[in-house]
């Protein structure tokens, strides 16, 4: 496998990357080229490499030059407006591509095909086929229709899918980290998001079908798993129970497999997400656990001792704070208040000393006042951060807060409360990673630093981005420890040491 270094971040509606691995299956092979690209975040990321896992079983490969492709895929995000425009905007290339191959069938998936419907089709002159999160297992009948001349939609969600039999083809991928999907939309409606609309109810996958996932990749040499999910800690999975004669048998419509495979998880009690935590570190002490994201309103002690328990669950949490002012996180129906983030903070403190803390803020929501904006940044001053994604708050159609409140707060207003944040974060994450200087870090090798083929680059247990001089004793996929000896606002600069 190659390493094309190409960022892969979470949380963020930036283009994240390409489907640059080329993938076949050549006893199937129908001479038709697919190229993904994906939008939005880790989930749908992940989602990529469900589709291109179900189009190779019908013979496609995959291309990494769109020019090239007999079908076009664009996995899209709409957490922000300006993320549609990006999609928007990428589609008007796409345009020209198929101008000059008109048989290219262009199609939106993910996010913005749920949110939008048929009504892509009408906006958009050249797309095909518009399918949403949940609908994946049609695409070989949606792209037959487009091949008989029609275009094609299905925006159907389930409450049961979770692709758990499905196996990801591992797109662009370095061979060291996957991300591994354990669950599937979102119950919270928190009022400025989109997703629960465009992902549906919140569904966990088979935590057998994890533990396996999970541990084929170790098996193929992928040495870190991200265990994704919208809210992670509301995680559950009821195995059932086997009854005599029911062996293997597949309960329809239910991902909720009675497995022979399933060793000693066979009628255990409900999985949660500390337990679920604990299955995949159990894999091997060498495969790191990560995960994304905690909730602050459900992420409990057990699992945070749990992570203590276990070297190999990394001392990371993305715990997303939105607002440091409670009355403006009631109106984002967060159901938590301030204090009780605080005391979520504390016990991640308490239980788990060392522990990386990264959030996601958004400036400008509904009605802010100026003092309510510093409860955001005396918020930052208390937990000072190690990472944070923070956003301007953006309208979006058919939430609660764009049906309850009006978007009160002026654009330069927003931008200027955001640039303070953002400020005041570039000084926190200096100050975090000033704190490892002089400390050894267990970094797993990732590659070749994208500025240097001299330079390793991994992360540490704590998720900082650490660069050092190669040494040939070593290769991507091992561990090392590394002296941190510099620093920047991003990363770790160091040597290893023996
Ligand atoms: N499930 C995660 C977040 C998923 S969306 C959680 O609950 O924390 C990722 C981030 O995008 C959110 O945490 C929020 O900060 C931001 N976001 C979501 N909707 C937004 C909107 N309408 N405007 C601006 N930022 C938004
Ligand atoms: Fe959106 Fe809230 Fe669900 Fe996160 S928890 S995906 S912010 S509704
Ligand atoms: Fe975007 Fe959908 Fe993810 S809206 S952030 S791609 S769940």
């Amino acid at each position: 496998m190659i390493d094309l270094g190409l960022p892969v971040k979470t949380h963020d509606e930036e283009r994240q990357g390409e489907a640059l691995m080329l993938e076949q299956r050549p006893e199937k092979n129908n001479g038709r080229k697919l190229y993904i690209e994906s939008y939005g975040c880790a989930m749908n990321f992940s989602d990529s490499e469900i589709v291109a896992s179900i189009l190779l079983d019908q013979g496609f490969e995959t291309t990494t030059d769109f020019n090239n492709a007999d079908v076009i895929f664009i996995n899209t995000c709409s957490i922000r407006e300006n993320a549609e425009q990006r999609v928007r905007n990428r589609l008007k290339e796409f345009k020209v591509a198929k101008k000059r191959n008109p048989g290219m069938v262009v199609g939106v998936l993910g996010c913005m095909a749920e949110r939008l419907k048929s009504k892509f089709l009408e906006e958009e002159k050249l797309v095909d086929v518009v399918v949403g999160p949940d609908a994946y297992r049609d695409l070989p009948n949606l792209i037959d229709q487009v091949d008989s001349g029609q275009r094609a939609v299905n925006v159907l969600l389930s409450r049961e899918e979770t692709y758990a039999d499905i196996n990801p083809v591992r797109l662009n991928s370095n061979g060291i980290n996957a991300f591994v999907s354990i669950m599937r939309g979102c119950d919270n409606m928190c009022s400025f998001c989109v997703v629960p609309f465009t992902r549906g109810r919140e569904r966990s996958r088979d935590a057998i079908s994890i533990v396996k996932e999970c541990t084929d990749l170790f098996n193929q040499g992928y040495r870190e798993v991200t265990l994704l999910g919208q809210n992670v800690d509301s995680y559950k999975w009821e195995p059932l129970p086997i009854l005599p004669g029911m062996e293997g048998f597949d309960k329809e419509s239910s991902d909720q497999k009675v497995s022979p495979t399933g060793g000693d998880l066979e009628g255990a009690p409900v999985v949660n997400f500390a337990r679920l935590l604990e299955l995949v570190a159990l894999i091997n002490p060498d495969l790191r656990v990560r995960f994304s994201t905690s909730h602050p309103k459900d992420i409990t002690d057990e699992v945070l001792y749990t992570i203590a328990r276990y070297d190999n669950i990394c001392n990371y949490i993305h715990l997303p704070v939105q607002s440091g002012n409670s009355r403006i996180l009631e109106m984002m129906n967060r159901t938590y208040d301030r204090d009780w983030y605080i005391d979520r903070i504390d016990a991640i403190r308490r239980i788990i000393p060392g522990c990386a803390i990264s959030t996601d803020v958004i400036t400008g929501f509904c009605t802010e006042t100026d003092e309510e904006h510093q409860d955001t940044v005396s918020m930052m001053d208390y937990v000072q951060y190690d990472f944070a994604y923070m956003f301007m708050y953006s309208e979006r159609p058919g939430t609660l807060a764009a049906k309850r409140y009006a978007d009160d707060i002026p654009e330069d207003v927003k931008k200027t409360r955001l640039q303070e944040i953002v400020a005041k974060q570039q000084q926190y994450s200096l100050v975090r990673l000033q704190a490892q200087l002089g400390k050894v870090q267990k970094v797993l090798i990732e590659g070749y630093s994208k500025k240097s083929d001299r330079d390793y680059c991994g992360r540490s247990d704590q998720n900082a981005m650490v660069i050092f001089p190669v040494d040939e004793r070593f290769k991507p996929g091992q561990y090392v420890n590394v002296l941190a000896e510099k620093c920047t606002t991003a990363t770790l600069i160091g040597k290893i040491i023996d």
